[in-house]
């Protein structure tokens, strides 16, 4: 087992359940997570590359497939791998789609999907894992906003209304959560080289402002601060905004 230094990883004995990991900053979670000592359920809609991410892996890490808008999906998920794994401990809120469009043009139904995977399925994922962190007296969510929050990105309205809310969103779960040991805190990353990227146009990028440290950032940059707040080394930390961005937004 690879571990941190010390040899205990940060993560020792932890499950998680990730969502949107079969590639991107979600799979770069599960690794990270992997390494710090954890049990990943790596979830996904792209079973073949959720499946090529826990082979690299190894043992402890497994693919179920899990549409974060899906209800019932979620109480499935969420009750097969308490059953078979004793509790949940952490959940990193993390898949999302841009469905990139002037505001002029975005058809209805594609913000009404944007909406359903990156806002609705936020909110099941934090109410599925309640029961199961309850149960077990801790829990540590993270959700995964953008830099979206401060500095506005054209072309992304649908995608920015939901990461707002899922700012919003944690906000209000850390409040009712605390009393249950459980919390809730958001990571805003900014321009991440994973393949969202290439669903924003060419032209919507090279408008994009430079980033201040010159670079995009890397996923496993984003993991290691998912890991410090899945751990206990953010133990009295709730309700936060974490960026992640190089100094995009200031
Ligand atoms: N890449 C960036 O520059 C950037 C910037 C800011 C925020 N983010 C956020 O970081 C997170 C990870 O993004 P990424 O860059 O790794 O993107 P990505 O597109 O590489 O990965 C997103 C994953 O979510 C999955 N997904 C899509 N719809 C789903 C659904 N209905 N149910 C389950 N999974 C679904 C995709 O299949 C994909 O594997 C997202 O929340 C994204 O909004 C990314």
């Amino acid at each position: 087992m690879t571990t941190s230094a010390g040899g205990k990883g940060s993560l020792d004995g932890k499950v998680a359940i990730i969502t949107g990991a079969a590639r991107g900053q979600g799979a770069a979670a599960a690794a990270q997570f992997v390494r710090e000592g954890a049990r990943v359920v790596v979830t996904d809609v792209l079973d073949g590359p959720g499946d090529a991410v826990v082979r690299v892996l190894g043992e402890r890490a497994e693919y179920r497939r899990l549409d974060v808008s899906d209800e019932q999906a979620w109480a499935k998920v969420v009750a097969e791998v308490e059953a078979s794994h004793g509790g949940i401990d952490v959940l990193v809120n993390n898949a999302a789609i841009t469905g990139s469009a002037p505001l002029d043009e975005m058809p209805l139904d594609t913000f009404d999907q944007i909406y359903r995977v990156n806002q609705r399925g936020v909110l099941l994922g934090m109410r599925a894992v309640a029961g199961p962190m309850r149960r077990a007296g801790s829990g540590s969510i993270v959700n995964v906003a953008s830099a979206a929050v401060f500095r506005a990105l054209p072309g992304l309205i649908g995608y920015t209304a939901t990461k707002f809310a899922v700012q919003g969103m944690t906000k209000v779960a850390a409040a009712e959560f605390a009393p249950d040991n459980i919390r809730v805190n958001v990571i805003h990353p900014g321009l991440i080289n994973t393949p969202m990227r290439e669903d924003i146009p060419a032209e919507e990028n090279a408008r994009r402002p430079k980033v201040p440290l010159g670079r995009l950032g890397e996923p496993h940059e984003v993991a290691q601060l998912a890991a410090f707040l899945a751990s206990e080394a953010s133990s009295y930390i709730t309700g936060g905004d974490f960026v992640v961005d190089g100094g995009f937004a200031l």
